[in-house]
Order: structure tokens, then sequence, then C-alpha cells
């Protein structure tokens, strides 16, 4: 039956991994062998001796892992020393970043891979329990706030005590989509006064259902802002300027915004602007979530905590799921669990049928080149 090998990760600061003990025992029961590079699961607190415990065999090097692999799990792609070892034709499931990251994609096509990016997995009921985005991106909302309340000096829920009344703190997330609708969840739970924002209309319910206040310029073209698929568009530069103008007064007040906003193969969107910033108040914290497309916040660095000149801090934090690598890579490997059967025939033989519709669309490289007709020239 087929192998399937799990490395450890090798980029920066990156703490997940893609099979943990539990997900290695259901596909050893589904009938895969695992490989495990020891250590893979350690900065995620996976000790090797769970893996083992759970039937998967231990090795040393990626050389070793790799060398008899059918399939190659990843939390981000391969780096060369793993391309330098890996057999042509090998299957690798992996978030790649596709349409940011060419060099991976090019690594791949050129090692013969078939990779298969776990972005691109379409958000149809039956792929729903292999939605990578939807779960990082939850704890990714969660961790955001978690992240944003340890930066802020004040408290988050309002307190009454015999010194006198502490005040709830306001928290405004742009950008409701998964991240976002955890992150309302999670500042209430914590207490705080919440505000939220979307281009989507489906999004005011929601926001509302989670005890939050919707607040949006709802136009003509909010009304059709949501692709079939349930995303958002790109919008107007008119749109853009009138929401910017209803935004402004409300940032100037809040004491945290938490942005979220993303389009699908664009880069994020600018929500906030410098001038916007330099409204709020000293000690106010914004967290940009979408720091790693860009960022929609003026003035956030990636992987720096910038404080702007009137004493407002900007969290540009990459991988919020990797600060949270022990359920981020729980969800991620249940995720890729559920890939896995569909390499599997009726019968539970090794038999991936490319033309599968899940397949299909996650396909990236094949045959020594990149075949995803987003990708291609
Ligand atoms: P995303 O990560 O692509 O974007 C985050 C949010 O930013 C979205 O809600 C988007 O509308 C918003 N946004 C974009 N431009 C904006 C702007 N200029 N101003 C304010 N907000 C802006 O979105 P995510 O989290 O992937 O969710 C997208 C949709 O897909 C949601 O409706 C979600 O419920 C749905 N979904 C469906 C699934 C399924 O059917 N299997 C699974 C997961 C999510």
């Amino acid at each position: 039956m087929a192998v399937i090998a799990v490395t450890r990760e090798r980029r920066s600061g990156e703490t997940r991994v893609a099979a943990v003990p539990e997900t290695v025992k259901k596909l050893i029961g589904a009938g895969f062998t695992v490989v495990v590079e020891t250590g893979a699961g350690t900065a995620a607190s996976y000790p090797d001796a769970d893996y083992e415990a759970a039937g998967a065999t231990l090795a040393k090097t990626a050389k070793d892992v790799l060398a008899k692999a059918d399939i190659l799990f990843k939390v981000r792609g391969p780096e060369a020393d793993e391309l330098a070892v890996l057999k042509p034709g090998t299957i690798v499931v992996a978030t790649l970043n596709p349409y940011q990251d060419k060099a991976t994609l090019d690594g791949l096509a050129k090692a013969g891979a078939t990779a298969f990016a776990m972005e691109f997995v379409p958000r149809i009921t039956r792929a729903q329990v292999m939605d990578v985005l939807s779960s990082q991106a939850n704890l990714a909302g969660y961790r955001a706030v978690i992240e944003g309340a340890e930066a802020y000096g004040k408290a988050m829920p309002m307190m009454m005590t015999a010194a006198g009344t502490v005040a709830a703190a306001k928290v405004f997330i742009m950008g409701v989509g998964v991240a976002g609708l955890q992150a309302i969840a999670t500042a209430r739970r914590l207490g705080a006064v919440v505000t939220a924002t979307d281009v989507r209309p489906a999004t005011k319910e929601q926001v509302e259902s989670l005890g939050a206040k919707f607040l949006a310029v709802e136009d003509e073209e909010f009304r059709n802002a949501q692709t079939v698929g349930g995303y958002a568009k790109e919008m107007s530069a008119e749109y853009q300027a009138k929401q910017a103008e209803l935004i402004s007064s409300h940032i100037a007040k809040q004491d945290m915004v938490i942005t979220t906003a993303l389009i699908p193969g664009h880069p994020a969107p600018r929500l906030v602007n410098a001038a916007q910033v330099a409204s709020m108040k000293p000690g106010s914290v914004i967290v940009d979530l979408a720091i790693e497309q860009g960022g929609n916040v003026e003035g956030a660095k990636l992987g720096e905590v910038a404080v702007t000149r009137n004493g407002v801090k900007i969290l540009g934090i990459p991988n919020l799921p990797g600060r949270i690598a022990a359920d981020a890579s729980a969800l991620y490997a249940r995720n890729l669990f559920a890939f896995s059967g569909l390499f599997l025939d009726k019968e539970g033989q090794f038999a991936p049928d490319y033309e599968d519709e899940i397949l299909k669309a996650a396909l990236v490289t094949q045959g020594g080149a990149v075949v995803h007709p987003n990708l291609k020239g």
C-alpha cells in the first residue's frame, strides 16, 4: 500500500506539522504506511514517541523519509533539500501559496512532483472537511485577538471595582470571513464592545448574530459584492472612498482594529490609511491579519510591531496559526487525512482519480510542468 511521508517543516517560524499522532493512526487504518521525520512534531508539542506509538516509522533525514514515499504531506512547500531527494511522480500535498510563491511551484515542477495546493480545494460541501483556509483562518482570528489584547495596555472587559470602573475596550473587525467571525466571537467573549464591517451583504446577519454591530456603505455595489463562490470582489475606487469616509470617524474612537480582508488572487485591499491610524488614541492596537498578502493597513510591517508617532501599535505578525501550533496542526492534519481519501478507490486501493473535481481543482504541477490554468505563463 502507498507510503505517506511527513517531513519536518523547514521554513523559518513554521511550527506546525502536517500529520499528528491521531491522523497517523487514521491513515494507517485506511491502509497507508506512514514515515515521519524525527522531530517533525516537536514545535507543535507532538513528540516522536507519540508518532511511533500511533504506528508511524521514524526516519532521521529527508532522504530516508522520502526514499519510498508515494505521497508527501507538508504544511508549507518543500525546500531544496527535500526536492533534491523527491522521486519524480511523488504526490505532494501542502499549502503552496500558489499566487505568490512561484519559486516553490517551479521547484516542484522541476522535481517532477504531482503537487496539490490545498488553497485551491473548492468550497463545495464534500470538500468542507478538507478546507485548510477555513481551519487555519479560524484559529488565526482567535489568535489575533489574543495577540492584540496582549499588546493593549488596558483591559478588554468592563470591570467595576472599589477604585472605580474600567471601561470595556472597543474593537472593530474589518473583513468578516472565517477569521473575522472568530475574531468577533473571541473579542465578545473577552467582554469588548465589538463592531465589524465587510463588503459582502451576507456578513451583516452573521455579525449581528454574534452580538456585534455592523457598519458598511450599503449601496448597489455592496449588494452585488459577493461572487458565486462566496468571496469578495475587488471594489471600485468610488466605493473605497465612501467606505473610507464612513469608517474614518469610527476608527478614531476604537481601541483595537483587527483587519482580515482578502480577495483571492489579488493583493490585500488597503482598508486603513496613515491618517486613520494617526486619528487613533495612544495605546490603541491594530492587528493586520492580511500582512502576508501585502497588508490592509498603511504602515504595517511584516514580522514587526510598528509603533506610530502617536503611540499606536500595528502588529504585523506572520503565520498566526503557527502561534497556536498544536491545535492548528491537529485541524490541518485532519484536513489532509480527509484529502488522502481522494487517492483511494472504492475498494480502498491507492488509485488517484485525477478526474475527481477536487483533485482537478487543486492540482498545480504534474509531469514536470505547472499545470493549473490560473498559474500558467
Ligand atoms: P477571505 O479570507 O477571502 O477574506 C476575508 C474577508 O474579507 C471576506 O469576508 C471578504 O468579504 C472581506 N473583504 C474583502 N475585501 C474587503 C473590503 N474592501 N472591505 C471589507 N472587507 C473586505 O474570506 P474567507 O474567510 O475565506 O470567507 C469567504 C466566504 O467563504 C465566507 O462567506 C465564508 O463563510 C465562505 N466559506 C464557505 C465555505 C464553504 O462553503 N465550504 C467554507 C469556508 C468559508
